[in-house]
């Protein structure tokens, strides 16, 4: 990934995670990329003009009314210099000005006079993030084509818990890389599985799975990144999904099965990253089963198998699956991938906490019928990035 020869505008705004656009620059930079900085009036409660200026080795821009620029016409000269407008932090109110194209400041006056592609990182507070009018700002941009980098979800700066914090300086750098490279999954459609399923037990009680849906999440962004079409049948997650991708909500291994096979013609690949129940309640109880000093026996049966279902499909896509497991590793995964008649099977140990389900790091190995690929310890986010660029050269 190269941002060589690209000129791009680093608008900085005022959230608290403005103190990290210096590092956004550099590893921009690391790309390959020439940037000016422009920062918001509030952006400099947070962070210096000297930390930028000494970063970027260019002077930072923040005055509408600047008289050294030429003709002082700062902000036509400044967007028709950018090859890539890029707003990280992007904070509520920078993207509700955006939002209603106002122009009030030099940084929403070159948001306006460029022609260029334009990416915001949303940072705030999770309730902030969740407000009914920020989503339907966010809503707007993306229908305009902007590209919206998701936040991270964790710990706050405020000490609160959730989506809004934000995205990874080198995830940003990655995802304005992504809009100059033209990748091998152009074009190409696919689906993924992602978190658990719930089954009922009675009205209030279920059998589900530690799946957070993490894992899936990260690689539908890394598929979106390298240009596919991404179709997401969800389970029950704890982690935003990307917006870009269209969302099927399913509850139950069956729901997810039908939501499966109802999309799949179309795909290209298949990815079954979800924790897909083995087994359901026989005779799910209507009311809620009263408590007794009786041992209570579950008659448990087995669900659908989605993955073996698709692999056997007349047309089927290319079909990559999941094998989390605790014990006999390397001999589960292969005969999972044997058994099921699928391309090729990621093997997740889950039998610890360092990684795995919950986590935000993993360590998979890529396992095919000719080859094994381990992919050694890092965060989710890289392990999806890594996963498809190995699929893209073992299948395309
Ligand atoms: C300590 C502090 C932290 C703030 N952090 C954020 C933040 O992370 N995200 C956000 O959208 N607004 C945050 N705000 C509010 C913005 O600074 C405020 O809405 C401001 O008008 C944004 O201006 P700008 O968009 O022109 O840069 C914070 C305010 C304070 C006082």
């Amino acid at each position: 990934m190269t941002l060589t020869n690209k000129n791009i505008i680093l608008g900085v705004s005022g959230s608290i995670a403005a103190y990290k656009a210096p590092d956004i620059v550099r590893r921009l930079q690391d790309l390959g990329a020439e940037v000016r900085v422009v920062l918001t009036q509030n952006g400099a409660q947070f962070v210096t003009e000297l930390s930028l200026q000494v970063t970027s080795k260019n002077k930072v821009h923040h005055n509408l009314w600047d008289p050294e620029m030429a003709l002082s016409m700062g902000h036509i000269e400044l967007a028709k210099w950018a090859d890539v407008v890029l707003i990280a932090p992007a904070s509520a109110n920078t993207i509700a000005n955006l939002t209603s194209g106002k122009a009030s400041d030099l940084l929403g006056n070159i948001i306006l006079a460029s022609n260029c592609p334009l990416l915001i990182a949303p940072a705030m507070n999770q309730q902030m993030y969740a407000a009914d009018s920020v989503q339907e700002n966010l809503k707007t941009l993306l229908e305009r084509q902007i590209t919206i980098i998701q936040p991270d979800n964790g710990k706050q700066a405020c000490g609160d818990i959730g989506a809004g914090r934000l995205a990874d300086a080198t995830d940003i750098a990655q995802q304005v890389g992504a809009l100059f490279q033209h990748t091998k999954l152009s074009g190409k459609k696919i689906l993924i599985t992602l978190g658990a399923t719930i089954e009922a037990i009675d009205p209030v009680r279920y059998l589900s799975n530690h799946s957070s849906g993490k894992m899936g999440s990260a690689l539908a962004d890394a598929c979106i990144e390298a240009g596919a079409k991404v179709t997401l049948v969800y389970g029950n997650i704890s982690v935003p999904l990307n917006q870009k991708a269209t969302a099927i909500s399913a509850t139950s291994a069956e729901e997810m099965h039908q939501a499966v096979m109802a999309n799949i013609a179309t795909q290209d690949f298949f990815i079954a990253c979800a924790a897909v129940s083995d087994y359901r309640v026989k005779n799910v109880e209507k009311n809620k089963i009263k408590k007794s000093n009786q041992a209570l026996i579950l008659e448990l049966i087995p669900t659908a198998d989605i993955l073996k279902d698709v692999c056997q499909l007349t047309h089927k896509p290319i079909c990559i699956g999941f094998a989390a497991e605790t014990q006999n590793l390397m001999e589960n995964a292969e005969n999972k991938l044997k058994n099921k008649g699928c391309d090729a099977i990621i093997l997740n140990d889950v039998s610890g906490t360092d990684f795995g389900f919950k986590s935000e790091e993993n360590e998979v190995v890529f396992l095919t019928s000719k080859s094994s690929l381990k992919i050694e310890k890092n965060s989710k986010q890289k392990i999806a990035r890594k996963i498809v660029e190995t699929l893209s050269e073992n299948f395309l």
